[in-house]
């Protein structure tokens, strides 16, 4: 059903975007996985863009956990090295970017509609 909310693939680029901002107090599962399991969430990630047609995506992760951003752009980077992202990935001829994307840690940017107006460096909804 989600994936039925997007643009038609035709003209427009598509991005997939994953909330790792996970601001709730006592939650911690999402920071668990991504600091010790974070190639699982890069593959996801290069799976998920694939189905929908995304050729660059980005991890937006709460700005008090910048520990595990350090991990999870080392990941990418070694991702990278290995020729799993970038350029024509295992000589496949698909392409695909990932960025990690550190948040200024404010609860809002929790919500989705909020979170992509700070990825896209905004500070207020411009409605
Ligand atoms: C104030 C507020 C803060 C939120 N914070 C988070 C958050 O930290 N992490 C999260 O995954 N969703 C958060 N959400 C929910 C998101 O808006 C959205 O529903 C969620 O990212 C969808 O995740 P799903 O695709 O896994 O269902 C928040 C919502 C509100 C209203």
């Amino acid at each position: 059903m989600k994936w039925g909310f997007l643009a038609k693939p035709e003209g427009v680029p598509r991005y997939l975007v994953c909330n790792a901002d996970e601001s709730e107090p006592g939650t911690f599962k999402d920071r668990y996985m991504m600091e010790f399991l974070p190639h699982l969430l890069i593959e996801g990630m290069a799976i998920g863009s694939f189905a929908l047609g995304c050729r660059t995506s980005y991890i937006y992760i709460r700005g008090e956990l910048m520990y595990v951003f350090h991990i999870l752009q080392e990941a990418i980077d070694e991702a990278y090295a290995a020729g799993l992202l970038g350029k024509n990935i295992l000589g496949s001829g698909i392409d695909f970017d990932l960025h990690v994307h550190c948040g200024g840690g404010a609860y809002i940017c929790g919500e989705e509609t909020a979170l992509i107006e700070s990825l896209e460096g905004k500070r207020k909804s411009e409605n």
